[in-house]
């Protein structure tokens, strides 16, 4: 239809093509001219004017067809080697973001304008839901990276109805890629399982342990894993166990699926800048359960390794892997617990989190700088937690770092050496009134003042905490909280869009804006150019219906670990047993 083309045309060369503005009104003014009669010379001028645009147009439009072309082929078809890092910084939205750039630029003295390097690699936002909730858990929200599909709240890479679905991880692995997963929880945690493991429900971690090291439907997936959890990984009959079964993993881990392991920090150091290569397959299970917050963590340095010295590590060890291979490496390295001090509502713990976690996306950036090998870094959040807030009481505008500042240990660790400390005095106390001024006043010189760098512990507080000392970690983060003027709307997740950040390169123009989080899974495959179709193939012929079999119960609502909270019950246990005794 001649009638829609030419108006369609006409109007895009009117609005569209700014550069063509001069010649535009020339054209607008001529036709004015005409009513008045026109000359020849004017008449040919008008139709070259025209044909010139009309040129201009079609040449715009070529070109706008031939680079997007070109850029969708090269982004179909990976030509050379390359690598993917791929950063999660669980349940960390935007408002962890706003709360820890004011944090620094408070304890550093630096100007308001300064920014974290994440700000500075802000790229787009995510949306989160899972397919059985608005508000998603780990699970989901990590199944949406690895396979780019929704799920339901709570499942390992398995889909609705308990099939499985391959992952960027064990494709890149079939095609040839070097695999890595780093992390500062339990490496049997929703986020890492999510990668190289398929159950049917997060909390089956003997059954991810097992799958992680290679007693899964693809055997060996990953070539190196560095975080905590290691009691997942030890037998029912040894101290530092919590398997339900008598397997010993690590072992089982080095006899049947060759690799190497190390499990302290000695052990971590001796590759540390490369002072040792790193020999793959290498385990590396630093902590029974969590490694502890960094604010924690600090002054335990001799103990723990953080998060950014287990990237470096990790990320020269891909590099020298793949050194003589021309496939290169995909690494996922999480932010584990900026979740957890969400969920504690603990602002002071978190702050240092997200600062690590910044300074281990800075590290990242900094490989791929120097590397010889192309490569992109994307970096998102699974969700946000605690629905944070960075004010509290209206009308008030302001909240105070300075108290964030002043505290040197977590809620969570005050709340543990709490616990220790009642479990080795009640046997000689009665819970008598004399004893609980001494507890309190023990609470307060020694954990409160010191810990929480907080000098006006009123009656109420110390009482509450000693009185239910179960509770004394959420009550500790009361107390920081209140006083920095910082809300939280829950001790769960919450819906909020999260934040994307990236390096940029091939494709990432796929995941800028508002996108879902299943995009950024598409990315993940797009950018390694693997066939992840074919290994979820592959997993439902071998897994078949057995998954449900290995699989044991789905359980209601989001399961998140809660972390502190079962030690708080190990705590009520420990009370009612030298309760009786
Ligand atoms: C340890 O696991 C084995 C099975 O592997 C089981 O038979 C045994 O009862 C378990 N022991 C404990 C103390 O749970
Ligand atoms: C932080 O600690 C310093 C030094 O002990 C103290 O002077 C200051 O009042 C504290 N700030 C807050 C907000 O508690
Ligand atoms: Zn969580």
């Amino acid at each position: 239809m001649a009638s829609t083309t030419t108006p369609l045309l006409a109007d895009h060369h009117r609005h569209d093509s700014s550069s063509d503005r001069d010649s535009d009104d020339a054209l607008r003014g001529q036709s004015s001219a005409t009513q008045t009669g026109r000359s020849w010379p004017s008449r040919l001028r008008e139709a070259l004017l025209f044909a010139w645009a009309l040129l201009a147009t079609a040449g715009v439009l070529v070109l706008a067809v031939w680079v997007s072309h070109k850029h969708q082929t090269d982004f179909d078809k990976p030509a050379g080697k390359r690598n993917l890092i791929f950063m999660v910084s669980d349940g960390m939205g935007p408002a962890s973001l706003s709360l820890t750039r004011s944090f620094r630029q408070y304890t550093e003295g630096l100007e308001y304008g300064d920014t974290l390097t994440l700000d500075k690699h802000f790229w787009g936002s995510s949306r989160t839901r899972s397919s059985s909730s608005l508000v998603t858990d780990s699970a989901a929200g990590a199944t949406a990276f690895s396979c780019a599909q929704k799920s339901y709240n709570g499942a390992i890479s398995m889909l609705p109805g308990y099939t499985p679905c391959g992952t960027v991880l064990e494709a890149a692995k079939k095609a040839g890629y070097t695999t890595g997963l780093v992390v500062t929880t339990d490496i049997t945690d929703a986020t890492p399982a999510c990668f190289a493991s398929h159950v049917n429900y997060r909390l089956q971690q003997d059954e991810i342990a097992l799958q992680e090291i290679g007693q899964g439907p693809l055997n060996r997936v990953v070539d190196l894993m560095f975080g905590g959890g290691r009691c997942h990984f030890l037998p029912n009959t040894t101290d530092g166990g919590c398997r339900q079964d008598n397997i010993d993993a690590i072992e089982l881990a080095q006899k049947e699926y060759g690799w190497n392991y190390i499990g302290d920090r000695p052990s971590f150091d001796e590759y540390w800048e490369g002072k040792k290569e790193v020999p793959m397959p290498m385990l590396g299970l630093f902590a029974p359960t969590d490694i502890p917050f960094e604010l924690d963590r600090r002054n335990m340095n001799d103990q723990y390794p953080s998060l950014s010295e287990m990237a470096k590590t990790a990320l020269r060890a891909l590099e020298k892997a793949t050194e003589k291979s021309d496939k290169g490496f995909f690494i996922m390295i999480e932010g584990s617990r900026i979740d957890h001090a969400g969920h504690g509502n603990d602002p002071s713990a978190q702050v240092r989190e997200v600062l690590e976690y910044d300074k281990t996306f800075k590290a990242v950036l900094d490989f791929l700088e120097e590397s010889k090998t192309d490569g992109v870094l994307v970096a998102t959040s699974d969700h946000e937690t605690g629905g944070l807030a960075v004010a509290r009481h209206y009308p008030q505008y302001l909240w105070y770092p300075s108290v964030l500042a002043n505290a040197t240990a977590s809620s969570e660790h005050l709340a543990r050496l709490l616990w220790a400390h009642i479990a080795s005095t009640t046997t000689t106390t009665s819970s008598s009134s004399s004893s609980l001024s001494e507890l309190k006043k023990y609470i307060n010189s020694e954990l409160v003042i010191p810990g929480l760098g907080i000098s006006d512990a009123t009656d109420d507080e110390l009482d509450a905490i000693a009185l239910h000392p179960e509770l004394a970690q959420p009550a500790f983060a009361q107390m920081i909280s209140l006083r920095a003027q910082i809300g939280w709307s829950t001790h769960g997740h919450s819906a909020v869009d999260v934040n994307i950040y990236s390096s940029g390169g091939p494709g990432a123009d796929a995941i800028r804006g508002n996108v879902e989080n299943t995009d950024v899974g598409e990315f993940l495959r797009s950018y390694l150019g693997v066939d992840v179709d074919a290994v979820t193939k592959e997993l439902r012929e071998k897994m078949g219906s057995s998954s449900l079999a290995r699989g044991g119960e789905v359980g209601e609502g989001d399961g998140d670990d809660h972390w502190i909270a079962h030690e708080a019950m190990e705590y009520h246990r420990l009370d009612e047993t030298l309760g009786s005794a």
